[in-house]
């Protein structure tokens, strides 16, 4: 397993190019099963979770093509309806393989996700929505076999749960309808960029999907999809992170490919503790840089266009610096603060209660050795890292690679002093991811 070592305390400064969207890409990669055409998608990251749906794909018995940052998949007549344990374990975002698969094959036997660092990753309004559109599920040894015999009916669907919208669960709901007969309107639907990115995608290939973006989105069922070449949306989170490491410690950053209006939560959090952030007109470049005098601040996350959960771990690396006391408290995933006990090992100054974190400020943090969790978590250790006095050595590299394309390659590009320590696998497989 991968090390990185970070010798902290360098300001980054420079350009980067940040990568296509991880979470566009994954729904979009499942829903290319829905024709028997070859599609091909141009941007899709370079991460374990891509290539862990690309795995999949091709094990289902697609074609699938990579050529830098564009993928060719294609999915002819024959394809099998079932996607094994030891495929979906590592990655839980296949459940989005549900729909697709729902759609064209009118069954499915996919295993049920278990949980994951960032607490339980229940399924139940992925199954509520596919339920309402006629098809019938068992749950038999830890897989749902899933089948529909008299194909998929459209409805209207409200697809809100307990902790408020689904994101997958509504990109499932929408695949699922595409090729089903008659209209299906989903009601409280998630509205993040990626999802309207997924509807942008299956309208290319011929679907009738209005209303992305919104609480309501309406699906007109089609006979047929056709094939298509597409560019995923660019990585706000990987934008959000690297504005946020530029914000900690940096001369002043500047990162290109980025889209300005996915990011309005991320930007005025930033502005209110005092940052500069500000955007080329045409919204697609952004210069960071540290506030004179930064200021605490506080994070209730929220669905989009709220402040998004993905990005409450590397804030937290900030707060942990900044003068004052800090609240971030993550209303969708409550658990999810495991980078709170790695950041005290740094010097930080964070008490943990029941889905609310208090950060103090402390005047610095210094390097330690720090284990990586979670794909934010890790994230949120390598920004701290960047800021600490002396050296800190991040293991369990795997959970980063997951969602960060180059990212040491990037912040050796902005002057960081970051080195990857290449490790033999003991062959503990990466643990379950989400
Ligand atoms: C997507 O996960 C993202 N992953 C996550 O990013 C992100 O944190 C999450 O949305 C929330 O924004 C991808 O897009 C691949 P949800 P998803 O269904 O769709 C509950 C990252 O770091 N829920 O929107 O799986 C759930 O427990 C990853 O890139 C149910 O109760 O999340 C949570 O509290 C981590 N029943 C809330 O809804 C269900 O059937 C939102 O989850 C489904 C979800």
């Amino acid at each position: 397993m991968d090390k990185l070592i970070v010798e902290g305390g360098y300001p980054l400064s420079g350009t980067i190019a940040i990568s296509g969207s991880k979470n566009a890409s994954l729904p979009i990669l499942a829903a290319s099963i829905l024709t028997d055409e070859p599609v091909r998608i141009s941007r899709v990251p370079d991460v374990s979770d891509t290539n862990y749906m690309l795995q999949i794909l091709s094990q289902l018995g697609a074609s699938v093509e990579r050529s830098s940052g564009t993928v060719r998949v294609a999915s002819p007549d024959g394809i099998s309806s079932s996607a094994s344990y030891d495929q979906v374990r590592k990655m839980r975002a296949s459940i989005c393989l549900l729909g697709p698969l729902m759609a064209r094959m009118h069954r499915c036997t996919l295993p049920l996700p278990g949980g994951c660092l960032i607490g339980d990753r229940p399924v139940d309004l992925h199954l509520r929505g596919i339920q309402a559109l006629g098809a019938r599920v068992r749950v038999k040894g830890g897989n749902m076999l899933i089948e529909a015999p008299n194909g998929l009916v459209g409805t209207t669907v409200d697809m809100r749960g307990d902790s408020g919208p689904t994101v997958l669960g509504t990109d499932n709901l929408m695949m699922a309808a595409v090729l089903a007969r008659g209209t299906t309107v989903i009601e409280s639907a998630a509205r993040e960029p990626e999802v309207v990115d997924l509807a942008n995608f299956l309208n290319a290939m011929g679907a009738r999907v209005e209303g992305a973006g919104s609480r309501t989105i309406t699906v007109h069922g089609v006979e047929r999809l056709h094939g298509c070449d597409y560019t995923v949306i660019p990585d706000r989170i990987e934008a959000g992170t690297f504005m946020v490491a530029a914000a900690l410690i940096s001369k002043g950053v500047t990162l290109t490919r980025v889209c300005r209006e996915h990011m309005k939560a991320i930007t005025d959090l930033l502005l209110e503790c005092g940052h500069t952030v500000e955007f080329t007109e045409d919204g697609e470049t952004v210069f960071v840089k540290p506030g004179e005098h930064p200021k605490s601040g506080k994070i209730l996350t929220n669905p989009y266009p709220g402040y998004p959960t993905d990005m409450q771990a590397q804030m937290t690396a900030l707060f942990a610096v900044t003068p004052g006391i800090s609240v971030v408290k993550d209303t969708i995933f409550p658990q999810r603060f495991m980078h709170c006990a790695e950041l005290k090992r740094m010097g930080a100054n964070i008490k943990v209660d029941n889905g609310t974190a208090i950060i103090t400020g402390v005047e610095g943090l210094s390097g330690a050795p720090v284990m990586a969790s979670d794909l934010r978590a890790s994230a949120a250790l390598v920004l701290a890292a960047l800021a600490a006095e002396g050296t800190t050595e991040i293991s369990r590299l795997y959970h980063i690679d997951r969602g960060y394309e180059m990212l040491d390659e990037k912040l050796t590009a902005l002057g960081a002093h970051v080195k990857r320590i290449r490790e033999l696998d003991t062959g503990s497989e990466n643990s379950a991811a989400h």
